[in-house]
């Protein structure tokens, strides 16, 4: 597996490998790797002669500093895990000034509303931060597909967004959430919670299985109200928002229509740990 730790080096590696025709599958992280960000070169691995990652830790896309400097960063334990994968053939580790050559600012997007939902209501500026890095990433590295989580569901649709209006020559491809074996989303952030949290959180997917049962059977305001009332008897839990939305537009729905795609969205906070979950009802 190649490290490419600069600008200069990713660009000449990836004239070689379009010189050969190779079709390249990327998907971009912030580090602190584990088994949900493995899963997207799995899929990545399928469908393309040449995977690659990045590793970047975005500072634009915090908007809060505090939160930007406890974000775990270990670059070396990282590159092992993609190495003994075998699934990433390179791995591209910038710095700052490499996706940021003048100011560290973002651009602002308009991704038709999208932007303004869920997230991008708990996080302003949040959503112009990743649109900025991953379409300089996009413009780097100039992948024929792309692979983002569905765990952040708000995030896929955002860079299927912009991947449209930017008339961006990139397929965008969702992967499904990866659990733990208690059903806990996999995430970075997991890494700062205590082995009996982690256990605790996991009613955060029973809840959403909860949910799924509940649908059409009972009314949102009810489903809400039942959900508020279990988080209300946790300890050391607090629910952010609880939600649901239609797939495609995100905006939050308060009855079911038919022809619709919905889909719940919850944020809890597990000893001030910022945990992020969805699901797809049926
Ligand atoms: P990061 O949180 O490192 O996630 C990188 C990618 O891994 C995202 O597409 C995310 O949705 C996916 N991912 C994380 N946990 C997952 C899980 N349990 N199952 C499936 N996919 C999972 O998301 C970002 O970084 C950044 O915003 C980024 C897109 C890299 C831009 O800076």
């Amino acid at each position: 597996m190649e490290v490419l730790k600069n600008k200069k080096t990713l660009q000449d590696f990836i004239e070689r490998q379009k010189e050969m025709g190779k079709k390249i599958g990327f998907a971009p992280t912030m580090g602190a790797l584990h088994n949900g960000h493995l899963s997207l070169y799995e899929e990545a691995r399928k469908e393309n002669d040449l995977v690659i990652s990045s590793i970047f830790v975005n500072p634009t896309q915090f908007n809060n500093p505090e939160d930007l400097e406890k974000y775990p960063r270990d670059i070396s334990r990282d590159i092992l895990i993609l190495k003994n994968s075998g699934l990433v053939d390179a791995v591209y580790t910038p710095e700052v000034a490499d996706i940021y050559p003048e100011k560290t600012e973002s651009q602002h997007y308009d991704f038709d509303g999208l932007e303004n939902e869920m997230e991008g209501k708990s996080r302003p500026g949040h959503f112009d931060g990743v649109g900025t890095v991953v379409e300089e990433l996009f413009r780097q590295i100039q992948p024929d597909n792309a692979y983002f989580g569905e765990k952040d569901f708000q995030q896929l649709a955002i860079i299927k967004k912009m991947v449209e209006k930017r008339k961006l020559p990139i397929k965008i491809k969702g992967v499904p959430i990866y659990r733990a074996s208690n059903g806990l989303a996999l995430s970075s952030r997991n890494q700062r919670l205590h082995e009996d949290r982690k256990e605790a959180a996991k009613i955060i997917y029973d809840t959403l299985k909860k949910v799924n049962s509940w649908f059409k059977e009972i009314t949102i305001a009810e489903i809400k109200d039942k959900v508020q009332d279990i988080f209300d008897h946790q300890q050391g839990m607090q629910l952010e928002y609880f939600l649901i939305a239609d797939e495609e537009t995100l905006k939050e729905t308060d009855s079911f229509q038919k022809d619709r795609n919905f889909r719940a969205f919850i944020v809890v906070v597990v000893d001030g740990v910022r945990l992020i979950d969805n699901m797809h009802l049926d």
